[in-house]
C-alpha cells in the first residue's frame, strides 16, 4: 500500500495565511507611523515655546531675571550725565513669543568712582515718569513736582521715598564679569505712594 503524497494545492491556504499575517504586520507598522510621527511633531511644535523660554531665561543661572540692555557700559557718559534707556524683553505666553517688547524705562548714570547706578524712571509718588531737569541738574517729576538728586535721593517732601534703584551687572557674552561691557539689569516695578520699596 503506497502512502499518498499531498496534492500541491494543499499548500495554498498556508502560504495565503503567511501572506495575510505579513500584510497585517506591515499595515500595523504603517498605521503606527502615520499616528506617531504627526503626534511627535505636534508635541515638539507645541512644546517649543516652553523649551525656548527655558533656553533664553538669561545668561546662565547667575543672570536669571536680568535683562540685557541695548547700550554698553562705555556708552554711559563719564561726566555723570544721566542717560535714559528703554528696557525691552521677550514676552512669552503658553504658545507665543513676542520679541523686544518695551517693559519699562530706566535712568543710568556713572558715579564719580565709575560705578553705574540704575533707577526705574517711574516716580515713586504716583507713577508718572521722572525726567532729567537740565537747569537744576537733577531728576524731576512734573506731575506733582517730586525732585531727586542724581543719586536718586529725594530732595523735597512730595515723594514718599527715593527713586527706585535697580540691580545692574556687567557681563561678557552673558557671563558676569567686572570689566564686561554688556549691561544687564534686574528690572522691577514697585508700588507707588509708600515709603517702602515693594516690588509689584
Ligand atoms: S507722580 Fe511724580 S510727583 Fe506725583
Amino acid at each position: 500500500m503506497t502512502e499518498e503524497t499531498p496534492a500541491p494545492e494543499d499548500d495554498a491556504p498556508a502560504s495565503e495565511t503567511r501572506r495575510n499575517v505579513l500584510l497585517e504586520g506591515i499595515t500595523a507598522v504603517v498605521s503606527f507611523l502615520l499616528i506617531a510621527v504627526p503626534s511627535t511633531l505636534a508635541g515638539v511644535f507645541f512644546m517649543d515655546p516652553i523649551l525656548r523660554k527655558r533656553k533664553t531665561a538669561g545668561g546662565g543661572d547667575d543672570m536669571a531675571g536680568f535683562i540685557k540692555l541695548d547700550l554698553t557700559a562705555d556708552a554711559v557718559p563719564d561726566d555723570g550725565a544721566p542717560v535714559a534707556v528703554t528696557v525691552k524683553s521677550d514676552l512669552v505666553d503658553a504658545w507665543n513669543r513676542f520679541r523686544d517688547v518695551p517693559v519699562g524705562s530706566i535712568w543710568l548714570r556713572k558715579s564719580e568712582d565709575g560705578t553705574i547706578k540704575v533707577f526705574n524712571s517711574i516716580c515713586p509718588h504716583l507713577g508718572c515718569s521722572v525726567n532729567y531737569r537740565r537747569s537744576e541738574n537733577d531728576f524731576y517729576c512734573p506731575c506733582h513736582t517730586s525732585s531727586f538728586s542724581l543719586d536718586g535721593e529725594k530732595t523735597n517732601e512730595v515723594p514718599p521715598r527715593d527713586m527706585d534703584s535697580l540691580e545692574l551687572r556687567t557681563a561678557t557674552d552673558g557671563i558676569p564679569s567686572e570689566d564686561g561691557l554688556e549691561l544687564w539689569v534686574k528690572f522691577l516695578n514697585f508700588k507707588g505712594a509708600t515709603t517702602e520699596k515693594i516690588p509689584v
